[in-house]
Order: C-alpha cells, then sequence, then structure tokens
C-alpha cells in the first residue's frame, strides 16, 4: 500500500481527493471530459490490468465543480478473475488519499416491472450473491472492524442529495436494491424470478465489493445504476453486452449531468 500511495502522490502532488467515483460499462466518459492528471492502472503499484470492452483503466484526479475528486475510470471484476481483494484494493487507496465520499456506479438489469431500460436507479441498499466477501481473511484493523455494521452503507444524506437533483434536472430517478452475482454470464430467467423474490431492483456483476470495503473504512457510499436492459425473461429477448453499452451511451448525458449536480452539493 505505501508504494502505492507514495507513487500516486508523486504525481498528484499535494491535490488530497474528497470525493472517489467508480465510472461503469459505457459510462467512463465524464472522466475523459474533466480537465485534471491521469494515471493509467499499469503504471500504478498494486494495480492489476482491466480486461473488459468499455472500461478504461486510469485513475484521473481532478477538481469538478468545486470539489476535488478521483475518477476511477473502469473498474475490475470478480468474473475477470481478481480475488475480491485486488478488485478493492483501490477503494482503500482512496480512503489513504483522503477520499470522504464514494459514488459507485454500473450497468444493470431491470428487475423491477415498474424499470425499463434508459432509467437511472439510486441503489438503496444491495444484496450480496458473489458468494465471498471483500473481508474474509485477517481483518486489518486500521482500516475497520471485524464485524462491520452493514445497516445503512447507502447514506441516506446522499440519497437525499441524489433525489432533490434529480428532481430539479426533471430526471426520472428510480430506487430499489441492487444484487450482485459473479457473471460473466447473465442470469437465467429462473435466476431473476428468484432475485426478485428476495427483494432485488436490479442486477448486476459489480459493486458490492466495493461498496463493502468503503463502508468498513468508513467511507461514505452512494450508488447509481443505469438500467441498461430489463433483466433475462423479462422481456421476450436475448441480452448482449454490446447492447448494454449502447444504451449506457444513451443515457450518458443524464447521468453525467446528474453525477455533476451531485458533487457539487455533496
Ligand atoms: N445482468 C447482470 N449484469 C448486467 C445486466 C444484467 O442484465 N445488464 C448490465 N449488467
Amino acid at each position: 500500500m505505501s508504494e502505492t500511495i507514495d507513487y500516486i502522490k508523486s504525481i498528484i502532488d499535494n491535490f488530497e481527493p474528497e470525493i472517489g467515483l467508480v465510472l461503469g460499462s459505457g459510462l467512463g466518459e465524464l472522466a475523459d471530459e474533466v480537465n485534471g492528471k491521469r494515471i493509467p492502472y499499469c503504471e500504478i503499484p498494486g494495480f492489476e490490468n482491466s480486461t473488459v470492452q468499455g472500461h478504461k483503466g486510469s485513475l484521473v484526479f481532478a477538481k469538478v465543480n468545486g470539489k476535488k475528486c478521483v475518477f476511477m475510470q473502469g473498474r475490475y471484476h470478480f468474473y475477470e478473475g481478481h480475488t475480491l481483494q485486488k478488485i478493492t484494493f483501490p477503494i482503500r487507496v482512496m480512503k489513504e488519499l483522503g477520499v470522504k465520499t464514494l459514488i459507485l456506479t454500473n450497468a444493470a438489469g431491470g428487475i423491477n416491472p415498474n424499470f425499463k431500460g434508459g432509467n437511472l436507479m439510486l441503489i438503496t441498499d444491495h444484496i450480496n450473491m458473489l458468494g465471498t466477501n471483500p473481508l474474509i481473511g485477517m481483518n486489518n484493523d486500521t482500516f475497520g472492524p471485524r464485524f462491520p455494521d452493514m445497516s445503512e452503507v447507502y447514506k441516506k444524506r446522499l440519497r437525499d442529495i441524489a433525489k432533490q437533483q434529480a428532481h430539479i434536472l426533471n430526471i426520472d430517478l428510480k430506487e430499489g436494491v441492487y444484487v450482485a452475482s459473479s457473471g460473466p454470464s447473465y442470469e437465467t430467467p429462473a435466476e431473476v424470478k428468484m432475485l426478485a423474490i428476495l427483494g432485488a431492483d436490479a442486477c448486476g456483476m459489480s459493486t458490492v465489493p466495493e461498496a463493502i470495503i468503503a463502508n468498513h473504512c468508513g467511507i461514505d457510499v452512494l450508488g447509481i445504476s443505469c438500467i441498461t436492459n430489463m433483466a433475462a425473461g423479462i422481456e421476450n429477448k436475448p441480452l448482449c453486452h454490446e447492447e448494454v453499452v449502447e444504451q449506457a451511451n444513451k443515457i450518458k448525458s443524464d447521468f453525467k449531468n446528474l453525477i455533476l449536480s451531485i458533487i457539487e452539493n455533496i
């Protein structure tokens, strides 16, 4: 960890980010448009290379709407074969750099029948169906407790700001529970039915590990899903990654405007 922090600080000087953002599939463009310092993951000691189409791997440090931010342009996924510890390492790096608030974004399949492709969903809570947890192993007490409370991972204070800004921008922001499973295969229709019964409104393959690690070390989390498609079996058509990226592209202007106003008002 200290090698990573020393390397990053040697590039960003005294820039101390207060807000961290993780940009999901097809949503990385926001970080292209900000003026700041970019460090490719492949140059950062301790970071893995990201392998997914539509995900660029860089940390971007920039002042946005008066707030010092660090963007993860591209994230790591469990299905790439990384351990959950590797996937979430950048979140602990953010903590060490001074981040207090983390905005997690993702592309997700809609399970709630009131959703449609193109909606944005504020994450109220999550269900971890990864079958594992990034905190398994020796607890690092400098980051947080062995048995962290998970009663309010996605902070109400931040959700209220998001809802207020969506209202001002006239964006129909849905709300719901996000469930993460490992992927990379999409869910079967039977699994989607099960997830609906379990109380999930949207399903995806990310976000939960980062939220667990952020919550553990006392970073406040806000989560926003782009509903890029309805989950398998809800509409009578097959799912494909190209469609997910295409739909994310269509939502991106609303998405960017919402994120920028949230940043301004945190
Ligand atoms: N399922 C899982 N992950 C996803 C989906 C989906 O339907 N859409 C985008 N990411």
